[in-house]
């Protein structure tokens, strides 16, 4: 009789840097001949990776917590567990609501799940929660092989933690210190993911140009990869502008397979506000960068994170964002209401002075000035052909395929019924046809 493995049901929330460490908890599982599921309903056990960055964010755990009790009355075993920086930032406090859990772990403390499960089994769940939210120097989860391959993509964590401490932001409570990954173990990662079939990697860290390890920096682990791995694109995430030497930009107007796509986070277009959020660079500063980098790259795609709202920011103030905006023309922007953390620094230092109805204005203000620029330079598109590496199905449309540009941008095209095996991972050249906001849709203009 072949026995019946537990099953592990993980649900991700948060940034791509869970998606990835979900794929190390599914690995590290596995090999402790555990299952992976899809579905929480017929599971052992649950894992919720959990993101901190927003107010909004804890709000959704605590509801999705609140609903998996169900599972908990018909199935007693069931061990449910929090993980990732809501874990690491509340801890004790979410055994305090009520809710149904039995395990509350930090990003750092994932080679225990084994053990840890094994041990609420033994103590019968009765009452004995358990708690590991050690923050650690040196894990990088280095030798595991974690499941992460959607198809022709797939991420890869270069970094964990942050030193930067920007005053709005949690991250660097609930991850630690910045200490990057081995050069040759992320080489190595990445050609056994070359030799599964994937074709487009997204290097991660919470500011992955600041990657070091051992002296070698952000472009040496890059020129590494391109040099001795098969990856067709090497992409990356997210970047400080703090960290972008001359020749890292370089690097990419040379490299191929190196994507010119650029997220690079603006936060604030005031000087002032900058300063109190500690990002380490005036507006001025900022708005160089840009140029030398569309001087070297004319067609990088450039994208961004923006907060409205940040403690004391006035009208004014404001008005700088939208201006930043309006000159750098972002490909697509991420934009925010501020939201004041727990023991970060901001929460400290300035109170959250600025209304809400003031913030929700504001984020319409940037919203629409930013949705008209991304229509705007997505029709400018139409007529021009890109080579276009496709990913997968479109997930609004099951006609259409979608994939990336070298410059990042998601382009979506039909394809005959039936052949959409055929076509994913390869890198056609496509002719833009039609564009809204969010999308450029195209054809295969042939080989
Ligand atoms: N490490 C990245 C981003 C991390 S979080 C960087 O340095 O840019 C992703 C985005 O969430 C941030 O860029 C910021 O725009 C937003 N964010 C972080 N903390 C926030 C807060 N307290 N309130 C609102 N938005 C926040
Ligand atoms: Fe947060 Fe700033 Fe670190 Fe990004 S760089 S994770 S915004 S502290
Ligand atoms: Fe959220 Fe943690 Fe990522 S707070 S954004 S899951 S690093």
């Amino acid at each position: 009789m072949v026995a019946m493995l537990d099953k592990v049901y993980v649900e991700t929330y948060g940034c791509q840097m869970n998606e990835y460490d979900s794929g190390v908890v599914k690995g590290l599982l596995k090999k402790d001949s555990y299952e992976v599921t899809l579905t929480p309903e017929d599971s052992d056990v649950i894992f919720l990776n959990t993101c901190a960055i927003r107010e909004n964010a804890h709000a959704k755990i605590y509801a999705r917590l609140q609903n998996l009790g169900y599972l908990k009355k018909k199935n007693p075993n069931l061990v449910i567990g929090v993980l990732g920086c809501m874990a690491q930032n509340l801890g004790d406090d979410l055994f305090n609501q009520e809710l149904p859990v039995d395990i509350v772990v930090g990003p750092d403390n994932y080679r225990d799940l084994p053990n840890l499960i094994q041990k609420i089994r033994e103590s019968n769940q009765v009452n004995a929660p358990i708690q590991l939210t050690h923050l650690s120097r040196t894990e990088t989860y280095d030798d595991i092989e974690p499941e992460v391959v959607d198809g022709i993509q797939a991420f890869v964590t270069i970094m964990r933690g942050c030193n930067n401490f920007c005053t709005f932001c949690v991250v660097p409570y609930t991850r630690g210190r910045e200490r990057g990954r081995p050069v040759s173990s992320v080489v190595r990662e990445i050609q056994r993911l070359s030799d599964l079939g994937v074709k487009q990697v997204t290097l991660l860290g919470q500011n992955v140009n600041s990657y070091n390890f051992e002296g070698l920096d952000f472009a040496h682990l890059v020129s590494t990869i391109i040099n001795e791995t098969s990856m067709e694109r090497i992409r990356f995430t997210s970047p400080h502008p703090k960290d972008f030497p001359m020749h890292l930009i370089e690097l990419m107007q040379r490299e191929e397979r190196f994507s010119s796509n650029i997220h690079l986070p603006l936060q604030a277009g005031n000087s002032q506000v900058l300063s109190d959020m500690n990002r380490s660079y005036t507006k001025e500063e900022y708005l160089d960068l840009v140029k030398q980098i569309r001087n070297a790259i004319p067609d990088v795609g450039l994208t961004t994170d923006i907060i409205v709202g940040f403690p004391n920011e006035t009208e004014e103030q404001f008005q700088e964002t939208l201006d930043v905006v309006r000159e750098v023309r972002y490909d697509m922007a991420y934009m925010f209401k501020y939201s004041e953390r727990e023991g970060t620094i901001a929460q400290k230092k300035f109170p959250d002075t600025v209304p809400e109805e003031v913030k929700s204005e504001r984020l319409i203000r940037l919203v629409d000035l930013q949705t008209r620029i991304s229509q705007e330079k997505n029709l400018e598109k139409i007529g021009e052909v890109f080579s276009v590496l496709v990913e997968n199905r479109s997930k609004k449309s099951d006609k259409d395929l979608s994939g990336r540009t070298h410059c990042g941008r998601m382009v979506v095209f039909p394809v005959p019924e039936g052949s959409y095996q055929d076509w994913i991972g390869k890198t056609l050249p496509v002719k833009i046809k039609q564009a809204t906001s969010a999308t450029l849709k195209g054809e295969f203009v042939g080989a």
